[in-house]
């Protein structure tokens, strides 16, 4: 889909205009125009009025809230999608001259998510096919506007399809070279360790996981470096890969709880997309992300509960659960960020049940050790983006849970609490200002929800995106 800048208007061309346009009456014949003013009375936010062949969509929205309204913006703009295309209509203009800059790139971003679909596997190339091929739009968004919500919602959509990929495709070593072909069309650096590094850097954690597997780890640094950023030392952002979790010899129970289980490496998805929409926006600053990433299977030799690990760090860790997966992998990432001497470290993962029970797909459960202006920043990122944050306590009294009687800690926490346990885990291995995400709920949906659509939904791109641009 491509998106161009224009006052011209094609009379094929199908049509949103946003209903405070005071010059409603260029696009409406009087009887339209009647209809128009009789839904605005009712309230309607989408008004569609079918011409036969194209469709004139005139966008109702009022709301004080600005973040609430750029929602319905995106949310109508996905409306609009879904109607063009099941008439399989190809262009469409937006006449938005006299709107909001934020409000145009919001319904750009509405209208760009909510066309993504994953066809891969289809057989049958119309199953699900986007018609919609030309949008052009008149309003005061710059050439260089228009290439950013492409660029943007491109790494959402490339962080959807890495979600939506199976294990059958996406193994460690896959995930790294995508990671690496990414690097490659948007400059940043890449490197990717294999097995042999991982165990030259005493990595127990990810070793560990990956024992009962077939396949070897990966560890993959990303690395985007301007000339001169605006932060002197680096974010390193960090990101879940489990790639499959069966749960390991705690093996899930088969109903329902591994359906979703590709879906766990959503926390990588989020810090590549988000590396690949920074570089091609050329951000200016510096951020590395790191991405442990192996399957998490009983098979061959698989760690089991009462192993005690030795991690990257040195710390010994009792394994009491082989589910408890991803604080081992991403224990081993934490403490290699160290070494970068970061401002700010933040990983993304889903990690546990427990997140997603308490608020489901609705949010980010957030919490960490970072300072208050610096969670606030992020916090607001998430606002704006609607992919809101709920900050949880992270009281020392937390950390007791995790302490082991035969090692310095153990994978597992008690009985409550169970987000904020695996977070104090986490904590354990940083040494610089932290924030812990846990994309449990939101990473993945079964349905589709307006632009999320149903998959993989790149929740995390936008926020981490948004909070490095403000940064
Ligand atoms: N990948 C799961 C967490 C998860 C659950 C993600 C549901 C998305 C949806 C994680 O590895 C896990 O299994 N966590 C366990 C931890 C427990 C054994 C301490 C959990 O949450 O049950
Ligand atoms: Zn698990
Ligand atoms: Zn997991």
């Amino acid at each position: 889909m491509k998106i161009l800048s224009t006052k011209q208007i094609k009379k094929t061309d199908s049509l949103v205009f946003w209903a405070s346009d005071k010059s409603v009456s260029k696009y409406l014949n009087k009887d339209q125009e009647k209809y128009l003013k009789r839904k605005i009375k009712e309230k309607k936010e989408l008004v569609i009025i079918d011409m036969q062949g194209s469709f004139i969509f005139i966008v109702n929205i009022k709301q004080n809230n600005i973040n609430k309204e750029k929602e319905l913006y995106r949310n109508q703009a996905a409306s609009v999608f879904s109607q063009l295309n099941k008439e399989q209509i190809k262009s469409l203009h937006i006449e938005a001259e006299h709107s909001d800059k934020e409000q145009v790139f919001a319904f750009l971003e509405g209208i760009l998510l909510g066309s993504y679909s994953f066809t891969k596997y289809y057989s049958d190339e119309s199953k699900n096919k986007t018609y919609l091929k030309n949008i052009t739009v008149n309003s005061a968004l710059t050439e260089s506007n228009l290439l950013e919500v492409e660029a943007l919602c491109r790494a959402v959509s490339f962080s959807r399809d890495l979600v939506n990929e199976p294990l059958s495709y996406l193994t460690a070593e896959q995930l790294g070279k995508e990671i690496k072909a990414s690097g490659k069309k948007y400059n940043f650096n890449t490197e990717v360790l294999g097995k042999k590094q991982i165990e030259a850097l005493k990595m127990g954690g990810l070793l560990a996981v990956n024992s009962g597997s077939f396949d070897p780890p990966t560890f993959s640094v990303l690395e985007w470096k301007p000339e001169n950023p605006k932060n002197t030392r680096p974010i390193v952002i960090v990101g879940k890969g489990v790639v499959f979790d069966t749960g390991g010899v705690s093996l899930k129970p088969t109903a329902g709880s591994m359906d979703l289980m590709k879906s766990d490496m959503g926390g990588a998805a989020a810090v590549i997309g988000a590396m690949q929409a920074v570089a091609d926006n050329k951000l200016n600053v510096h951020v590395i992300a790191l991405v442990p990433a192996t399957d998490n299977r009983p098979g061959n030799k698989a760690y089991v509960p009462q192993d005690i690990i030795t991690m990257h760090d040195g710390t010994k860790v009792e394994v009491l659960n082989t589910d408890a997966e991803g604080r081992m992998i991403l224990a081993d990432a934490l403490s290699y960020a160290n070494k970068f001497n970061p401002e700010l470290v933040i990983d993304l993962a889903t990690l546990t049940g427990a997140a997603h029970a308490a608020i489901g797909e609705y949010g980010i459960v957030s919490m960490g050790n970072a300072s208050n202006k610096q969670k606030s920043k992020l916090a607001s990122s998430g606002d704006k983006v609607y992919e809101r944050l709920v900050e949880f306590p992270f009281w020392e009294e937390y950390g007791e849970l995790i302490k082991s009687d035969i090692a310095d800690i153990k994978n597992l926490g008690g009985p409550v609490g169970g987000a904020i346990t695996a977070g104090k885990f986490l904590e354990h291995f940083t040494k610089f200002p932290y924030i812990h995400l846990d994309i449990a709920g939101p990473a993945y949906i079964s349905a589709n929800n307006s632009y999320r659509t149903k998959g993989g939904t790149g929740v995390g791109v936008r926020l981490l995106y948004d909070f490095f641009k403000n940064y």
